[in-house]
């Protein structure tokens, strides 16, 4: 309990310093994480059934098919470690295909959020030892040494790693090889490119869901953080960055403004933006390369007729040796 009140104490925190941080910037820019509060959460979830965000339901048809071959990577007994606690059901198709699962360990910031998610996968799997971490997955961390060492997998689905940074997924992929041990696999899903007209459509959807999405980050400035920020003042963007390959959330002032947060002022132009969040598409040769550099090779990769998404299976670069050699002496 006492840790709860801490963790929402420092949350309230670096909520603060990051929007002071973010809003005193050329470019205005603000950590797509704190899009997710109770209701941000709640949008994100309608958003995942929007006809426009293909995402969700691609990835959880690639899981539903291939759930055998994934849970065949990961082996028997095995440690989940899961990297959010947002995928509800697609956790559980890989928690169902797995062969006598040790432990399930889902990791989120958001303590409310994987308190549920906790309880729905007790719910669910009764037999399974549920073992939740509240901490920023994206910052560094160790697991805690009641939970097995070995063997363990990596759960990492919904292309949240195209929220991050490139420095910040590059040291999140180490960060999880670390965390699996020399032995371990890891099961990622991400995003493709495709064409930009399809991508915006997805960010841009036509109810205007994820444009209140976007708004809602100001909601919870005025509320958390005693700001006068004015709502209808603003429009949602979303914009193609090809350079980045990366579809970019803005809040576009549509007049200039002066709005206090905090009791600090800050004045937009008209036009000028806050860049709430950046979703990268990968193609496969890049996101191969990068979990190389992390100390992983590709074992699978997953996608749906289209190739719009793609679930990759890892395994340490040390096991993927031990298995070529074990298959070139037999
Ligand atoms: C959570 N994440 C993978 C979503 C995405 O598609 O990048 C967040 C999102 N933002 C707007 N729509 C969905």
């Amino acid at each position: 309990m006492l840790d709860l009140v801490e963790s929402k104490l420092s949350q309230h925190e670096a909520f603060r310093a990051d929007v002071l941080a973010g809003l005193s910037q050329r470019q205005k820019t603000l950590p797509s994480r704190w899009l997710y509060d109770q209701r941000g959460s709640e949008l994100f979830e309608e958003i995942t059934h929007l006809d426009e965000y293909y995402l969700t339901r691609t990835e959880t048809a690639i899981l539903r098919r291939h759930a055998g071959e994934m849970a065949a990577l990961c082996g028997d007994n095995v440690v989940l470690l899961e990297y959010g606690a947002g995928a509800g059901i697609k956790s559980e198709i890989l928690i169902d295909a797995l062969k006598a699962p040790r432990m399930y360990v889902p990791i989120d910031i958001a303590a409310d959020f994987l308190a549920q998610t906790a309880e729905r996968v007790r719910d669910r799997f009764p037999g399974l030892v549920t073992r939740p971490i509240i901490t920023d997955f994206t910052a560094d961390f160790d697991i805690p040494s009641d939970i097995p060492a070995h063997p363990r997998a990596a759960f990492f689905p919904g292309s949240t790693l195209g929220n991050l940074g490139g420095s910040e997924a590059a040291a999140l992929l180490r960060r999880m090889r670390e965390h699996v041990g020399d032995h371990g696999e890891a099961i990622i899903g991400v995003d493709l490119r495709k064409d930009v007209a399809t991508l915006i459509a997805a960010y841009d959807d036509r109810r205007g869901v994820t444009a209140e999405f976007n708004l809602n980050l100001l909601r919870r400035i005025n509320r958390e953080l005693e700001g006068d920020l004015d709502i209808m003042a603003f429009a949602h963007e979303a914009r193609w960055n090809e350079p980045e390959s990366a579809i970019e959330m803005h809040l576009v002032s549509r007049k200039p403004q002066v709005a206090t947060v905090a009791g600090r002022s800050f004045a937009f132009a008209q036009g000028e933006t806050i860049h709430t969040e950046t979703c990268r598409k990968f193609d496969i040769a890049a996101l191969t390369h990068a979990a190389q550099r992390s100390g992983w090779r590709v074992d699978r990769i997953w996608s749906d007729p289209a190739e719009l998404f793609a679930v990759f299976g890892l395994r340490t670069e040390a096991r993927a040796l031990r298995l070529s050699s074990a298959a070139a002496q037999a």
